[in-house]
């Protein structure tokens, strides 16, 4: 649990000012992966681990960013800010204080400390939360109060164009509209959503591989580029596909024997994962547990064997959950190659399911997994 009281006292003391305090929460995504830059579907949940920034004004024409996990400072004058995030963490606030105000919002100087607790490279979103928390302490001091679709979209141009991660919305859009108990279904091309509610007796349980998972360039970047080949090919038969998402399984029947092999298995892996992500949401609104489950087994199958995005840790933790009672369904959430597993738990079994996932999957690998018992959670806000 993050302490926010200590953490105001802290940045008042450091930089003699009383700041103003915002939260952004990580997510786990229960199902559609790799289908947001593709304008698909996806259906994530925000979690209770999250990033805290404190703002205040300077009047020395200086962004000076301090953060409590790497004890570490750094100070620019707002007028001069690094043209990229060179690789380091500074560029995730950086880039978002850049990209706000190359959108017209007049950010001013300021002292800013930050703080999370989203594990860093396990697929929870740290990037989006640290990047949301500072969009919004950054609006706060320009007196902006811009719709949240919109922070999101830009807190993802900060990813892109200043960090150099090809990622998609997902991450920052659940950041900026996630509500409590409730997991949020997302058309990313419209940005449209409805929320279903997580039902009392479902719980969160989050099994982390321990496997470190990176997405700026590497392999989430193939395979975008792959998705957006096979993308290609359909579109020169079919003017009308912009994006994948406008594909459907018909199509690559008809066309798919054009591209190459693995393309073909990655296209077929967005398509029919955005059938199941729709379907997922029904399921859930509808209470149906078992098809939900079936659902993300599916979903994780294709995941791992025509998106080949899982890694063997990931399958043992999958298949060592599914061997559980009081599972509901369990997959590899987020961009995949490591991270952590999404398991939905009957709340009644959830504790002892922990405890035993964690056994199962030391006597399979060797490996201590991190089991952590997360809430659906609220929207970045002021605290
Ligand atoms: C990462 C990206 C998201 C999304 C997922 C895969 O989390 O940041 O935009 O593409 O991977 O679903």
């Amino acid at each position: 649990m993050l302490d926010v009281t200590g953490f105001k006292k802290r940045h008042a003391h450091r930089f003699g000012a009383d700041p103003a305090v915002f939260v952004a929460p990580g997510r786990v995504n229960l199902i559609g992966e790799h289908t947001d830059y593709a304008g698909g579907f996806v259906m994530p949940a925000a979690i209770d681990f999250g990033t805290l920034a404190a703002i205040s004004p300077r009047n020395d024409g200086r962004v000076i960013v301090w953060s409590e996990n790497f004890h570490e400072q750094v100070s620019h004058q707002i007028e001069g800010l690094p043209k990229n995030g060179g690789g380091h963490w500074s560029g995730y606030p950086l880039g978002v204080v850049r990209i706000l105000r190359e959108a017209g919002f007049a950010v001013p100087p300021f002292s800013l400390s930050v703080q999370g607790d989203v594990p860093l490279g396990a697929g929870l979103s740290s990037s989006a939360s640290i990047e949301v928390a500072t969009a919004l302490a950054a609006l706060s001091l320009a007196q902006a109060d811009p719709p949240r679709e919109e922070i999101a979209r830009l807190c993802q141009r900060a990813e892109n164009v200043y960090v150099g991660a090809s990622c998609g919305i997902m991450d920052q859009f659940i950041a900026c509209r996630g509500a409590e108990n409730h997991a949020l279904l997302l058309d990313c091309r419209s940005l449209g959503y409805r929320l279903a509610p997580i039902p009392e007796n479902v719980s969160l349980v989050i099994a982390n591989t321990m496997v470190r998972h990176a997405i700026a360039g590497g392999e989430y970047g193939i395979r975008r580029g792959e998705v957006e080949e096979g993308t290609e090919i359909l579109r020169s038969h079919r003017p009308e596909i912009q994006l994948l998402r406008d594909a459907t399984t018909k199509d690559l029947e008809l066309w798919g024997a054009e591209m190459p092999e693995n393309v073909l298995r990655r296209c077929r892996h967005v398509i029919t994962e955005n059938l199941r992500t729709v379907a997922a949401a029904d399921a859930l609104a509808a209470g149906n547990l078992k098809k939900l489950g079936d659902l993300m087994a599916a979903a994780h199958a294709s995941y791992r064997d025509d998106f080949e995005a899982s890694c063997e840790e990931a399958d043992t933790m999958v298949g060592a959950a599914q061997r559980l009672p009081g599972l509901i369904g369990a997959r590899l959430t987020g961009g995949g190659f490591g991270g952590c597993t999404v398991n939905l738990v009957h709340a009644d079994r959830a504790e002892a399911f922990a405890s035993r996932l964690h056994n199962d999957y030391r006597a399979r690998t060797g490996i201590d997994a991190e089991i952590y018992r997360c809430h659906a959670s609220a929207a970045a806000h002021a605290v």
